[in-house]
């Protein structure tokens, strides 16, 4: 942060209520994490709660972070708030691949098993490119690392898509022993994880699943299932209890990184976000349609959201949009 802006937000905050009308410490608005094709870097975008899909780059449209280790490319970038004794922390996760550098059959052969890990304690100053392992050795690849609170575990659960090989094929040569299947571990830090164990099979691929918390128990997820899009299903027993399938957000089935977040106001509002595979990749939204509980979705037409590739969503203060809108 320069100096004029440090300046700038110490005097906004000695006077407050004045300026804005929003209060500090009341949620305002929305900080969408994503990333580009043209640019493998954590970008930022901002919408406020009047109009919450209509997100606009910050910080004049550069990059906040940029993978200096690694593959130096990253993809599929998730904000991750602190809870607990890490309250006021965020954590940045995303993937670890330069498809520029690689074929798609090495990618998943023989792809990172790191998650690129970024910290913050403002949102704003992040610190330096980490990468941390988090498969074993027989996986290919760790695509789309996600997390969320776990309330069972009272630690993160972070989950990823991976393809499994066998123990004696340490080339990864022959045929895969798995599809595309959902991994998880937990941690407490992003620093050290648990043994990653399997959360999700299914006989064709899935990849890049997502949760959205409804209370302690209750919970929706989506992911890409390559035999039918993005299904949409609740759990009333937690994060590994009993699933039901809901619905399939309508024409969703040519896009994968399904991301929820839930309407500041309106707690039982929800918005799906999703991104178009193939020639005109970008993010596209859909609106609940009743309560979020019922999974049911319709789709946005009114706002242009292609200039973000499959992002995650933070929801933040007055505070925090005015420090972000000074970036
Ligand atoms: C993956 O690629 C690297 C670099 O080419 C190579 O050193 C390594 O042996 C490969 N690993 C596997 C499992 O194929
Ligand atoms: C959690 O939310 C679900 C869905 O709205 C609801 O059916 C359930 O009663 C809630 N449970 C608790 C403990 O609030």
């Amino acid at each position: 942060m320069k100096l004029a802006q440090i300046i700038s937000t110490s005097l906004a905050l000695s006077i407050p209520a004045l300026a804005s009308p929003v209060k500090r410490d009341e949620k305002a608005g929305y900080l969408s994490v994503y990333w580009t094709t043209e640019d493998e870097s954590v970008f930022f975008a901002l919408s406020e709660n009047d109009d919450p899909l209509d997100f606009s780059p910050v910080n004049g449209g550069r990059a906040v972070a940029t993978p200096t280790i690694g593959t130096g490319a990253v993809r599929d970038t998730s904000i991750i708030a602190g809870q607990g004794e890490s309250e006021g922390k965020y954590w940045i996760i995303g993937t670890d691949l330069n498809i520029g550098k690689t074929t798609w059959d090495n990618a998943v052969r023989n792809g990172s098993r790191a998650i690129y890990v970024w910290e913050s304690n403002d949102l704003v100053n992040w610190d330096d490119t980490s990468l941390v392992t988090v498969e074993d050795t027989t996986a290919g690849m760790v695509w789309a690392p996600d997390a969320i609170w776990d309330p069972e575990e009272e630690q993160y659960l972070v989950h990823w898509a991976s393809k499994l090989y066998s123990e004696t094929d340490a080339a990864h040569k022959q045929d895969p022993q798995t599809p595309n299947i959902l991994r998880y571990a937990h941690t407490k830090d992003f620093k050290t994880f648990t043994q990653p164990q399997t959360y999700l099979q299914q006989p064709t691929d899935i990849i890049d699943l997502s949760f959205l918390p409804l209370n302690e128990t209750t919970f929706l997820r989506s992911y890409r299932d390559d035999s039918g899009g993005l299904p949409v299903e609740i759990s009333t027993t937690g994060l590994r209890g009993e699933w039901t399938f809901l619905s399939k957000p309508p024409d969703s089935g040519s896009f994968e990184g399904p991301y929820f977040f839930r309407d500041n106001l309106d707690p039982s509002k929800g918005y799906f976000l999703a991104d178009l595979v193939g020639s005109r990749p970008g993010v596209q939204a859909w609106v609940s349609s009743g309560d979020v509980a019922g999974g049911v979705f319709v789709k946005d037409t009114d706002h242009e959201l292609g200039f973000m590739r499959h992002n995650s969503v933070l929801a933040v203060t007055g505070e925090q949009v005015g420090v972000l809108r000074g970036m």
